[in-house]
Parts: C-alpha cells; structure tokens; sequence
C-alpha cells in the first residue's frame, strides 16, 4: 500500500455568519476560492463566534446564517468534496489557540489594528467596546494557524489581521526556538474592494447598498438602475467621468470583455454615451453571472439537511487537523500534558 502525502499549499479563510454574503464578498474572496479549491488544501470556515464578538445580543441570527453562509458557498461553486466546509465553534482547539495566543500579543497592538481602529468606529461602542471584539484578531490567528495556513484569500480590508497573525506566529516561534507555525499570505484580488451601489466605500447588507448572491432578477435590476453614476453627467452627450463610477468599476470587476469595456470607457469620457446604455451592459452582465448562482441556491435550499451534513462532516475533519496543531503549540510551550504518552 503506498501513502500519498497532501503537500498541496493550505488555504484557510472564512466569513463571519451574520447574513447572506453579496456580490463584494464575490469579487473580494469567493471567486479566488473556488479557482484554487484544486490546487490547494482549502477549509472554509464559518465564524460564528467571531460573528458573536458583535452579536452577542442576537445568537439566533448568527446560528441561523450558518446555514445562508453555506448555501452561498455552494452556489457560487465550492465543492465539498474539494473544500473542507466547517463551524467555528465546533472546534474548541481554535478556542484553546485563541486563549494562549492573546499572550503574545498587546492590548496596545489590538487597538492600532486598522481594521479593528474602523470597525469599532463604525459600530460605534465607544467606550464599551466587548472585550471579545477587540481580541479577535488573536482568534483570527487560531484559525489561521490551526490549520496551518499558507495562504489566505480576503478582501483588501482583512489585510492588518493577516498581518497581526504574522506577528503572533512570530513571536511564538522565537519563543519556542523553532518554526513550530508557518507564517500567512493574504492573496487580495487586483480588482480593489466593491463599493456599494450607492457609491459608499464598501458594500454592506447593514448599510443596505448591497446586492445578495441570492437577489432576484427584479432586485438586480433596480440595483443597477439606482446605482451611483458621475453626477454632472446629466445629458448622454456631456462627457463623463468614470473614475468612482459605481458602474465602470462593476464592469471592471465582472465583465470579462475587456476590450468592450475600454470601448465604453472612451465612449462614456468623449460624450455621446448614456448612463442608460452603460448600466443596460452591466445588468446583463450580473443576470448571467447571478442566475445559476441563485438557481443552485434555492435547489440546496430545498435540501437543508443535505447541508448541514456536509458542515458536520467537515467540522469533524477539520477538528483533527486543529487538534493537532494545538497539540504541538502545547508541546512548544511546555504545558503539563494529561494524555499518556
Ligand atoms: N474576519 C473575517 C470577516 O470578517 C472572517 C474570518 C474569520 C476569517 N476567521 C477568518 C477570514 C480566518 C480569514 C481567515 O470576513
């Protein structure tokens, strides 16, 4: 019998569950994941007691989004005989990580993480800020390096976390004296983040400038419609602008046709193209992108059982894998061991 050894590079990435994921989750991470599902060893993850650091007021609402997470992750193509799909918190290790990590990191350093600096601004806690919201970037870290993560695919905000658990698996391995964890790449796709229909910075379903993988066709075609153009653009024979034109930037990210793309473009800055024509191109564009993608959905939908088995069998997949890396971080550190050896 001859044993093959995975030396595929490991993925490991995830969402928090706290609603349906939408077109910017698509194009910032989504797409990267199911083209490398091949070529690498990929875990999905569903964070719901990262989605807890600000929910804790409302579990319900994150215990049912596992299920809307999951059924996103199979529409859009991850095959759960390629990914292993599986549930934060049927995981404790990532726990146990998470409570020996926050060792090796300051509450200094938590608080200047950019994306935590915005987010709690955006959330507004001001001086209540729940302590588990403000140490997750140190469970993050569990999770990458649970799995022994190379390479992780997230939207350009994610960044500083992956950095942060560089600088936790840094710190940890001087400590022990050896490359006990590997560090982490983010791989950020070239596009930049979607901004939201209304030309808002980031898409978000609380800020309800978003478009849901799951909308209807009625639904894509009133995003477009109300989508945010170039304000002085008010007669098709003005010239416009496409720079920050909600519009130009969607076609950048979906439209594979570049070179109508650039055709548009010159058109729309010369004068003589309608915002209508434009937009017409790109409602096409995101019907037929969207149409297999909700049709899929709402067939797995119909199967929730069929679902939930599947994130059971990889939870249970994935407890191994982490249970062994806490096994050897509990080593490296020299903690009392209960299990005989
Ligand atoms: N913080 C990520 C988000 O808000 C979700 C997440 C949890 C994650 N654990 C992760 C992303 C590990 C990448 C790797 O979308």
């Amino acid at each position: 019998m001859s044993v093959t050894i995975d030396q595929r590079p490991v993925i490991l990435t995830g969402d928090r569950t706290t609603g349906p994921l939408h077109l910017g989750h698509y194009a910032g991470s989504l797409r990267n994941r199911v083209a490398l599902q091949r070529s690498h060893r990929q875990y999905l993850l569903l964070a719901d007691t990262q989605a807890l650091t600000d929910n804790a007021s409302d579990p319900a609402k994150v215990r049912r989004n596992i299920l809307e997470v999951a059924l996103d992750y199979l529409a859009v193509g991850i095959d759960p005989a390629k990914t292993t799909i599986c549930v934060q918190s049927g995981l404790p290790a990532l726990a146990e990580l998470t409570l020996l990590y926050l060792n090796f990191v300051t509450v200094a350093r938590l608080e200047r993480n950019p994306t935590i600096k915005d987010e709690i601004q955006a959330r507004g806690f001001g001086r209540d800020i729940p302590a588990g919201f403000l140490c997750y970037p140190a469970a993050q870290a569990a999770d990458i390096t649970g799995f022994r993560a190379n390479v992780v695919p997230v939207g350009e905000d994610q960044a500083p976390l992956i950095e942060q658990t560089n600088e936790i698996v840094r710190r940890l391995n001087r400590q022990i004296g050896r490359d006990i964890l590997p560090e982490a790449r983010a791989l950020i796709p070239s596009v930049g983040r979607l901004p939201g229909v209304d030309g808002r910075a980031k898409m978000s379903k609380s800020q309800g400038n978003a478009i849901p993988l799951s909308a209807t066709p009625d639904a894509i075609r009133d995003a477009v419609r109300r989508m945010y153009t170039d304000p002085n653009h008010l007669r098709a024979s003005d010239p416009g602008t496409v720079e920050g034109n909600v519009v130009f930037t969607y076609l950048d990210a979906f439209d594979e046709d570049l070179a109508t793309v650039e055709d548009l473009k010159a058109r729309y800055r010369r004068g003589g193209l309608g915002d209508a024509a434009v937009k017409g191109r790109l409602e096409e564009i995101l019907q037929a992108l969207l149409a297999p993608i909700r049709e899929r959905r709402a067939a797995l939908a119909a199967d929730a059982g069929a679902v939930l088995d599947v994130l059971r069998a990889g939870t249970q997949d994935a407890r191994k894998t982490t249970q062994a890396t806490l096994d050897d971080v509990r080593a490296g550190l020299g903690l009392f061991a209960f299990e005989p050896t």
